[in-house]
């Protein structure tokens, strides 16, 4: 971390305007916020700001409105949910830029908090036109990150303006940037990875940067049943691509040569529809009747996973291990997770998981708390496990 400015580093922000992004992305209905986990991420920052006496504005997106003004995507609905959650009023914005952002900004008392309009109302933004972040720039005297999970977009708000004021990493954009070291930029060995999820195809260039770097790979859900096929076994009605063969084997060749160990189901739950009143049965593999799905990896397979965490020292996990979504086919997930928080709460695993069903998940078993670290990003901690470069993050190093 000691690669990143971070607030403590802004030195006296009394009465200076921080413009800070945050995700404000959230999950609505009829224009009321129905999951307000992404506003309480923010919180520790705007309180900070506000504590040490700066003007907070906010900016941020919603939705995807390609540069134009829509109606349904305004940040207005999230003003009133946002001021209850701060304790403190909030003021609105109609536009993130010009005279209304200047107006509204200049109005607020010290530690007052402003939120901007979508900021994907301007086409600059997703463009990452340069005078539309110097716009946003004119607006402040810093620019603080607090929105890991738009840090893979390069965009006017998330990149751009970083480069034309002081930048720091917000409160929240620090614990996940640690906790993201210490699951695979310095993490204690061994280490093993989880990843699970229905397609391999959306998952391969993770799959690839995984096996070059961790001592054991558990795959799970619906890609599992391409590597079993990719290996010459029957999955029998089971979601499958087939086409992926030769990719799957290319994997299994790579983790090979990098020396780490793959786990692939070694029983499986199988049964003919997925609903929650099906007949589900434990089968070996080889056994499974033509009509057959797999839709949760059996207990034998989890009784191995669970040993490979006991002997592991970080856990990084994506996507859940079966269809979760239906009991009894959440059996090896939960267990999983509630293994794997186990682990994390004696102290003997570092624990990090993402991605939105991986959150989704771990809610479904209750242990979102007891892991070392959980994100809510979805697409950036994608692409942060694919080993890319998340050009918000970029603009942050000192
Ligand atoms: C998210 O919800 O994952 C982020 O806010 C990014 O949104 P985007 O995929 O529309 O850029």
């Amino acid at each position: 971390m000691s690669n990143f400015r971070t607030l403590d580093a802004a030195g006296d922000l009394t009465g200076k305007t921080a413009l800070v992004r945050v995700d404000f992305n959230v999950p609505m209905e009829d224009g009321r916020v129905t999951d307000d986990t992404r506003l309480r991420v923010a919180l520790p920052t705007i309180n900070k700001l506000r504590d040490a006496g700066a003007k907070v504005a906010l900016l941020a997106h919603f939705g995807r409105p390609k540069g134009e003004r829509v109606d349904s995507m305004s940040l207005e609905p999230v003003v009133a949910p946002l001021a209850a959650l701060l304790g403190a009023p909030v003021r609105f914005a109609t536009d993130c830029v010009g005279d209304e952002a200047r107006a509204a900004i200049d109005d607020l008392d010290a530690g007052g908090v402003v939120l901007l309009e979508n900021v994907r109302f301007h086409k600059g933004e997703e463009q990452n036109d340069p005078a539309f972040a110097a716009e946003l720039a004119a607006l402040g005297d810093l620019y603080v990150n607090d929105a890991f999970s738009a840090a893979h977009r390069a965009h006017g708000s998330t990149e751009g303006v970083a480069r034309l004021l002081p930048a720091y990493a917000g409160e929240s954009m620090r614990r996940e940037l640690e906790a993201l070291d210490a699951a695979l930029g310095s993490p204690k060995k061994p280490v093993l990875g989880i990843v699970g999820g229905s397609k391999v195809s959306t998952k391969l260039d993770l799959l690839q940067n995984l096996v070059s770097k961790l001592d054991k790979l558990a795959i799970g859900g619906g890609m599992a049943n391409t590597f079993l096929a990719a290996m010459g076994q029957d999955v029998a009605a089971s979601l499958c691509e087939h086409d992926l063969g030769d990719t799957a084997r290319e994997i299994i060749k790579a983790a090979e040569k990098a020396g780490c160990e793959l786990l692939l189901p070694v029983d499986v739950v199988v049964a003919t529809e997925v609903s929650p009143n099906a007949e589900a049965r434990v089968r070996e593999l080889g056994q499974l009747q033509p009509e057959e799905k797999i839709l949760d990896a059996g207990p034998a397979t989890v009784a191995r996973l669970e040993k490979a965490m006991a002997e592991s020292r970080t856990l990084i996990w994506n996507g859940p291990l079966g269809v979760f979504e239906v009991p009894p086919f959440d059996a090896a997930t939960v267990r999983a997770a509630r293994t794997a928080a186990a682990l994390a709460q004696s102290g003997v695993l570092t624990a990090v998981a993402g991605g939105g069903d991986t959150v989704a998940a771990l809610n479904h078993a209750g242990v979102v708390d007891d892991m070392t670290f959980v994100s809510t990003a979805g697409g950036a901690f994608l692409e942060w496990m694919e080993g890319k470069v998340l050009p918000g993050v970029e603009a942050l190093r000192s």
